[in-house]
């Protein structure tokens, strides 16, 4: 599997292998220059930080990977931004993806949820007195990698090297060549009426089986099944692409997916996004929807690691 920096420096975590453990952390960061000279001192250190946990603990297979949301890039970076860099595609007309920014993003994941707090705290520390939190999400490895629906997800995601032309911005955008476009919905789930459903019912809206995770015949698929809606083509015919790294997350009051999505662009999410939202020519829109809520909603560009470690000057 490929690693860290072998391509254009990428951070290690915007391709690898899902994890069992995650913690998604958001932050606004203060808006003086003494909080932005902090700020890009702290996102320039975290590739090291990585390295460091991973030469401690080899079996943990850690990652950090550090994001700048696009209300913030221009702060942070006002004589570059990376070209395809937009805010979160709101869709208020139907309320059902809201906008709700944050500046930072720490996605830190591994194998050991103490590491992961460990190196949640170290950043946290470093931050100290210049950022407040926006919101804290574990995420876990759910029974075999299921969601809390209880279907099996990311099934479909792009495997091996191909997860680079999906997730890893090219040499079109020199300058941000090895980041990546990642965009972040924690979704709640209304888990009640979900498991009043029928099992058959449950299929039919995601577009395969539960137990044993067979995916439906196209003919088979109904038109407001999620995985139709999101099986998207582009004007050429070729399928259009993103790299899931979601994780469930819940305890016994609050319940959901952390959707997380990372792209060489920010076109592939959007347009599945809205085809979810607002369906197909006939109005067919996904009835997963009907389950659960995006609550929140951000876009955040993750620099390369050569990019991130420049900010150190
Ligand atoms: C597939 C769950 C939101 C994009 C799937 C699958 C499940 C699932 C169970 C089938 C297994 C797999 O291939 O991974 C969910 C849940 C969501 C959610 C519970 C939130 C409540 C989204 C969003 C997007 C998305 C917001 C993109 C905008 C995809 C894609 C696939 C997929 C691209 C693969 C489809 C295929 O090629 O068959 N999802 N998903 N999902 N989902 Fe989602």
């Amino acid at each position: 599997k490929p690693q860290q920096n072998q391509y254009k420096g990428f951070q290690s975590g915007v391709i690898a292998a899902a994890n069992s453990d995650a913690i998604f952390i958001t932050l606004n960061a203060e808006r003086t220059d003494n909080a932005l000279s902090q700020v890009s001192s702290v996102l320039a250190s975290c590739p090291e930080l990585e390295t460091e946990f991973r030469r401690q603990y080899p079996e943990a297979d850690l990652h950090i990977t550090v994001a700048v949301g696009s209300h913030y890039w221009n702060l942070l970076s006002p004589e570059q931004r990376p070209a395809e860099l937009v805010h979160f595609p709101e869709m208020s007309a139907e309320q059902s993806a809201p906008e709700t920014p944050a500046d930072l993003l720490f996605h830190i994941r591994s194998e050991r949820h103490d590491l992961n707090y460990e190196l949640a705290s170290r950043v946290s520390a470093l931050l100290s007195g210049v950022v407040s939190l926006v919101e804290e999400v574990h995420g876990f490895r759910y029974l075999d990698s299921r969601d809390l629906t209880g279907f099996v997800d990311g099934t479909e995601n792009p495997e091996g090297e191909h997860r680079i032309d999906v997730a890893v911005v090219g040499d079109d955008d020199a300058v941000f060549a090895g980041g990546s476009y990642i965009h972040l919905q924690r979704y709640e789930h209304d888990l009640d009426a979900w498991n009043r459903i029928q099992v058959k019912q449950q299929e039919d809206i995601i577009g395969r089986t539960k137990a044993d995770n067979i995916e439906y015949s196209s003919a088979d698929k109904a038109a407001f099944s999620h995985t139709k809606r999101v099986s998207l083509k582009d004007a050429e015919g070729q399928s259009v692409e993103i790299l899931r790294h979601s994780m469930p997350y819940g305890d016994l009051s609050r319940k959901g997916l952390l959707f997380a999505s990372y792209g060489r662009s920010p076109e592939p999410f959007r347009s599945m996004l809205n085809s979810m939202i607002r369906g197909d020519e006939h109005g067919h829109a996904d009835h997963l929807l009907g389950y659960s809520q995006a609550v929140t909603g951000q876009a955040f560009f993750a620099p390369s690691v050569d990019w991130l470690m420049a900010l150190k000057s």
